[in-house]
């Protein structure tokens, strides 16, 4: 892990994307490549999600964590690419089932093509991650993975059984976004040691960072689908109200509203829609929900930057604690 020093650490967004150029682009290419099916409405839908973007926060955790190890192959661009692959599909698959308009800025799939072909396609990508990740030859890496897809179905069943559920309290909450959302970084940081048989601790340290990173990184998500602009989120604000789903915010505004205001969100939460969205917004304003889920996903972001210790200093360590950072202020 001898890092020359010289080599100084990034202090931007732009400067770990030129850190990871290289890298990227040989997952971009990897990605482009492993699309392509015989079926055309597979390369359509496939094309139209993956071209539109999408921030690659996942895959460019597990690329910053292989080379923080000192990782000097090649397979850590193939594992990206699956890591990307297995979160389009769950995209796919997550705005049929929250029944989306929007995505990366554009119509989400089933409202082009359908909800059936959405699914199948969705099940396309997944079954094409495991393709991919089959070739690595490695039972460890595809027993992470197997376990992590695991997870995340599980916590989107969990989820969709506890929506309107007001009585969720913030452990629960934490639960489902740990399955949903934080395994799938915890497991993208685990993998960059685990591809450079490092230390135990240091895998450890990495996926402990993952996990924290990922629930830092929904909570803001969820705060953000009160307080943001759809503009730059590329979704529709308030999707979570409309489906009833109990999001942080909601979670702590039911705790410390006088009666009369929770009597109002259990019954605009259980009723679902967002006619109310600009009450609930005002309520959740003056409880100081907002800034309370906004200052637990600051908390989850200092604990991912903590858990890192225990990796060697590298410009790419440092810039997994940046992203930390990043991940709650949302210029990402
Ligand atoms: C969306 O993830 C799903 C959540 C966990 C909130 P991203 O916000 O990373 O989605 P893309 O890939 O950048 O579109
Ligand atoms: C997305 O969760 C998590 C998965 C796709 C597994 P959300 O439903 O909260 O994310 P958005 O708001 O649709 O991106
Ligand atoms: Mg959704
Ligand atoms: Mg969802």
């Amino acid at each position: 892990m001898n890092h020359v020093s010289s080599i100084t650490s990034p202090s931007s967004l732009t400067e770990i994307m030129s850190l990871t150029a290289g890298d990227r682009q040989a997952m971009d290419n990897l990605i482009r490549k492993r699309l392509r099916s015989d079926v055309l409405l597979v390369n359509q839908i496939g094309e139209y999600i993956i071209n539109a973007g999408g921030k690659r926060l996942r895959p460019l955790v597990h690329l910053l964590a292989a080379r923080a190890c000192g990782y000097a192959g090649s397979a850590h661009t193939q594992l990206a690419a699956v890591i990307e692959f297995i979160h389009t599909a769950t995209l796919l698959h997550d705005d049929v089932v929250d029944g989306s308009e929007r995505r990366r800025g554009q119509q989400t799939a089933h409202r082009v093509w359908g909800n059936a072909a959405s699914v199948l396609v969705g099940d396309f990508l997944y079954s094409r991650s495991f393709q991919l990740m089959v070739e690595l030859e490695s039972n460890r890496i595809m027993s992470i993975l197997a376990d992590t897809t695991n997870t995340i179905a599980a916590g989107e069943v969990l989820q969709l059984i506890q929506l309107g559920d007001t009585e969720l309290d913030e452990q629960g909450y934490l639960r489902v976004i740990g399955d949903k959302t934080a395994c799938l970084f915890a497991a993208a940081a685990r993998l960059g040691a685990v591809l450079s048989n490092s230390a135990q601790t240091v895998e450890q340290s990495l996926a402990d960072f993952g996990f924290a990173l990922g629930q830092a990184f929904q909570i803001t998500d969820d705060w953000l689908d009160y307080s943001g602009r759809d503009a730059s989120l590329g979704k529709n604000l308030g999707d979570d109200l409309a489906e009833g789903k109990v999001t942080l915010p909601l979670i702590l505004a039911l705790q410390a509203a006088g009666s009369d205001d929770r009597r109002f969100l259990t019954q605009t939460i259980q009723a679902g829609g967002t006619d109310e969205l600009d009450r609930v917004r005002a309520i959740l304003k003056n409880t100081g929900a907002l800034d309370g889920a906004r200052q637990r996903a600051v908390e989850f972001s200092e604990r991912a930057g903590t858990a890192l210790a225990p990796v060697p200093p590298s410009p790419e360590r440092d810039s997994l604690e940046l992203l930390a950072r990043f991940a709650v202020d949302r210029s990402l």
